[in-house]
Parts: structure tokens; sequence; C-alpha cells
């Protein structure tokens, strides 16, 4: 291979990967190349700041090695303009710097870098930092993909049924407020962020004409809706973090007094994740237009899911929420365009007549769950 004058080579990939190498020096850039290469990666060496840029443009490398002191555009530099790009923002990028002091190193993690190498450096720890690099993006890729896979699911159960639109974000949101409120660890919660934004992905499985059906549901109707949960934990039980959220989907409709399904467990018996996704659904569901009835206002979403705590609620966790959303109309006014205030938005003024009359009265779950 030849590194002079461009790329060394036009982009094939190799099993290890591609890397963009970024060094004025000739000798370091030819040992560098030599190295990498030996190690099985293809290997695509410049040595000006620009046409780094433009070479890492147009490769999309796996990893991407970068000389500070290059003329010009020096390494610091690349750095920022490579993460301002949303396409690099996971791109591993090590700085190779001959100055290693304290102040290389803010300026390197401010801009963006994920590690350095400092020349002269061993060949030993230069593949072992590199190797290092790509296993942390393939850990990040793989939840960027887990997460593709979440919002599609997401957004096949909301375009089954345009009343729901966006339901699923403002659940996340509300569920993520809750279970931050009562000191649940992170893992937890994103576990209830999962769980809220997939509990009703069952509904794939409930045929459109039922879930939009305008008039009362039949016996059989009804049967078919309250599968949901069992149909959507079937349905993402295949994903990685199913373990952690698949009981919320599972036990979203189960009842604190024991009176919910598909397991009628009672209590604490519930996860808490399903009692804080049950929970805020209730509350959405109240505060938003269904084709029977207009949405009515947090007052009296709170005051009805009051009179419910301690029967389908779990009791302190009502109270919780009813302060924590309290405090969120709070902050209306000060952040007019944060997800809350979208929500706001659509929840008529305290006060409003009502024009429809409300169905299922003494049950507060929407009628289509
Ligand atoms: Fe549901």
């Amino acid at each position: 291979m030849t590194s002079e004058p461009g790329p060394s080579r036009n982009g094939s990939r190799t099993k290890s990967g591609t890397i963009v190498v970024v060094e004025d020096d000739a000798s370091n850039r030819i040992l560098l190349t030599r190295i990498l290469e030996s190690e099985g990666f293809a290997v695509l060496a410049t040595g000006d700041g620009e046409a780094g840029l433009a070479t890492i443009e147009t490769a999309d490398p796996d990893l991407v090695i970068l000389d500070v002191g290059l003329p010009g555009l020096d390494g610091f530099e690349l750095t920022r303009r490579l993460r301002l790009d949303p396409g690099f923002v996971t791109l591993p990028i090590l700085l190779l710097t001959g100055r290693s002091g304290p102040s290389d190193v803010v300026t390197g993690l401010e801009a963006g870098a994920d590690d350095f190498i400092t020349k002269p450096f061993s060949r030993d720890e230069l593949v072992a930092r590199i190797r290092s690099a790509l296993r942390l993006r393939r850990a990040l890729v793989g939840m960027e993909a887990a997460h593709a896979v979440v919002t599609a699911l997401a957004n096949a159960v909301e375009a089954k049924d345009v009343q729901t639109e966006h339901h699923c974000e403002r659940l996340a949101l509300l569920a993520g407020r809750l279970g931050t409120r009562i000191g649940l660890e992170p893992v937890e919660l994103d576990a209830v962020t999962y769980g809220a934004l997939l509990h009703d992905v069952g509904k794939i499985g409930v045929p459109d004409h039922i879930l939009t059906k305008q008039g009362p549901l039949t016996e059989d109707e009804w049967a078919l809706v309250r599968r949901h949960p069992e149909i959507g934990e079937r349905i993402c039980a295949p994903l990685r973090a199913f373990a952690a959220f698949g009981p919320i989907i599972r036990h979203h409709h189960e009842r604190w007094d024991g009176a919910g399904y598909p397991g009628m467990l009672r209590g604490e018996a519930i996860p808490i994740g399903a009692r804080i996704v049950g929970l805020v659904d209730a509350f959405d569901a109240i505060t938003h237009d269904r084709p029977y009835r207009d949405g009515r206002t947090l007052d009296h979403a709170l005051e009805a899911m009051a009179k419910e705590a301690g029967h389908q609620f779990d009791p302190d966790l009502t109270r919780i929420f009813a302060d924590e959303i309290g405090r969120m109309a709070g902050q209306i006014e000060e952040a007019p365009l944060d997800a809350f205030a979208l929500l706001a938005r659509r929840i008529r003024p305290k006060g409003m007549a009502n024009p429809l009359p409300e169905r299922g009265a003494g049950r507060i779950a929407t009628p289509r769950e």
C-alpha cells in the first residue's frame, strides 16, 4: 500500500475495521499504517486536516487517529468539527500527541476526543487502546440499534390509532419523572422508559376495528383487548433488555386491589415499573381526547385518580404522582417548549365544560385500555 499523497486505500473494509490516520509526519504515518494493517485493519492515511476531514466523511471509518499538531486544521479543531456531525457522535477519536500535559488532555476531551496516544508510542499500547475504543463503540452501536427497534415498535402501535399519537412518548416522560422522584436506580429507570414506550405494543395483535370502535365493546371484543399485555410480552421477548421491562408490559393492567389482569396480582406483588406505567397511562388517558369524550383537566384527572388510590392504584405512588404533576404544571410557563408543555396545551383550562358524556364511569382506565 502507499500512503502518499492521499488516502492509502479506497475504503475497502477488513474484518477488523477501517481506521483513518491523519498525521503530517510521514515516517510516523507510515509506521502507524504498517502496524494497523498488520493487525488486520484497512488504513486510510493522510497528511493534513482538511484532507483528513474529507476522507472521514467519505469513508465513514470505524475509528480515527488524529495528530494534534497538524498544520492548518489541527487535531482539536478536526475533532470539534466531527463531533458537530450527528453521524460521527459515536466515532472513536484517538488523539496523537507529543505533548501529554494536562492542558492538552483537557482541550482534547472538551473537543470530544475519546483517548490519547503519546508519541513515541508502543505498538502494544496503541493496539490495546484501539481495540478498547472499538469495543466501546460496538456497545454504543448495539444500544442505538436496540433503541431504534423499540422506537419502531412504539410507532407501530401509535400508527394503529391516531388518537394515541405521542401517547407513548408522554408516558415515557411522565413515568421517568415519577421513577426518578421515588429514587429508582438508572437501570430501573431505563426499564420503566422502555416499558412505558412499549406497554401497549400487544395492540398490534388486536384488530383495528375493535381499537377504534365508537360504540360499546362486546364481551368477546373485550376479551381480545385484554389479551394485549400477553401479546406484547411475546412480541418483545426476543429483545435483549426484555428481562428488565417485560414484566411492565405484562402487568400494566393489574390493580392494587387484585382485580386487574392478566395475573390478578395485588399490592406490592405488582412490579413497581408496572404500577408506575399503569398510573401514568390512566392519567394520560383521562387528560387527552378519545373518540367518545374530550380530555379532562389536570385537576379532574388527579381527583379521579385520588378516589382510586388503594383500589386501582398504589396509594403512595398516586400521592407522589399528584405532587409531581403539580410541580411540572408550575414549570410550564418557565419551559414552554418542553414535552410536558406540549401535553399541557392539549388539556382544557380548568372549569371548561365537557361537551361529551364520559363512558366507563366508576372505572378510570380507558375503555380501550
Ligand atoms: Fe394497555
